[in-house]
């Protein structure tokens, strides 16, 4: 269920870090349009932007020239409030070391954004269980992460991710600790939540194994994005 609709846009960005009175362009001139019900995998090797691109894309950081257009509107014309309200109710975060709080359950890791964003008890309790249920581990929402596998805590993770219906979930190299067997499990979970849920991702990997999961490769290299043929042709075969 694919719709035309650009989620985000990224048009002639350009980022550039001043180091030791040296500037690095880490970022020359990029272009990229993100749909609605799209997954799309970010490759690229160590170094050459990925990282800094999905910064762009969550308005964490703001490009040195051009512009990042989320639902059309320029990210680095919104205010900080506006900002983090975007964060709080249309994007999802996952990150490599899953980031979960030691010593809340999965439940109540998966519940905080909820929490913050003022959420009722009930409505938290509904939406918390709803996202565990997604990604199979209703059954172990009182466990805190030390009790749980890699891939269980990644899971947990992604349920944090999508406890608020996100419409975007970026996430940065988000098997990097995970075996084969469980890398593939999150990224099928990403793929039934663009077909089933229409949301929209943006994932970084270094796992060539896992592409083919993905609508789309796109490859950073020397600060420019382009669409990696060679797996989009392997695709359509
Ligand atoms: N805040 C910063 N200040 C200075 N340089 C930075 C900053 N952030 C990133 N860089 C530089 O930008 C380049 C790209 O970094 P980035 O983290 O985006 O790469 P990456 O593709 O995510 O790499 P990896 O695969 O290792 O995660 C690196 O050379 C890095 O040193
Ligand atoms: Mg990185």
């Amino acid at each position: 269920m694919n719709s035309d609709e650009t989620i985000i846009a990224v048009q002639n960005a350009s980022r550039s870090f001043k180091l030791a009175g040296e500037t690095v362009s880490v970022l020359k001139s990029v272009d990229l349009n993100i749909r609605q019900g799209e997954f799309v995998t970010l490759i690229g090797r160590s170094g050459s932007g990925k990282t800094t691109l999905l910064n762009l894309l969550s308005g964490l950081d703001s490009p040195s020239s051009g512009k990042v257009l989320f639902e059309d509107q320029n990210m680095a014309e919104m205010n900080e409030g506006r900002l983090t309200e975007l964060r709080r109710s249309k994007l999802g975060f996952v990150f490599q070391s899953f980031g979960l709080l030691p010593l809340l359950s999965a439940f109540e890791n998966v519940e905080l954004p909820l929490r913050i964003s003022g959420v009722g008890t009930g409505e938290r309790e509904r939406l918390t269980r709803r996202a565990l249920d997604i990604v199979g581990l209703e059954g172990r929402s009182s466990h805190r992460p030390y009790e749980l596998s890699g891939g269980e805590q990644q899971r947990v993770a992604i349920a944090r991710a999508i406890v608020h219906d996100p419409i975007l979930i970026l996430a940065d190299e988000p098997t990097g600790e995970l075996d084969s067997v469980n890398s593939k499990a999150i990224f099928g979970l990403f793929k039934q939540m663009v077909k089933e849920k229409n949301m929209s991702v943006v994932a970084a990997t270094h796992d060539s194994n896992l592409l083919e999961m993905s609508d789309r490769v796109m490859r950073l290299s020397e600060g420019n994005i382009e669409e990696d043929a060679t797996y989009g042709q392997r695709f359509r075969e």
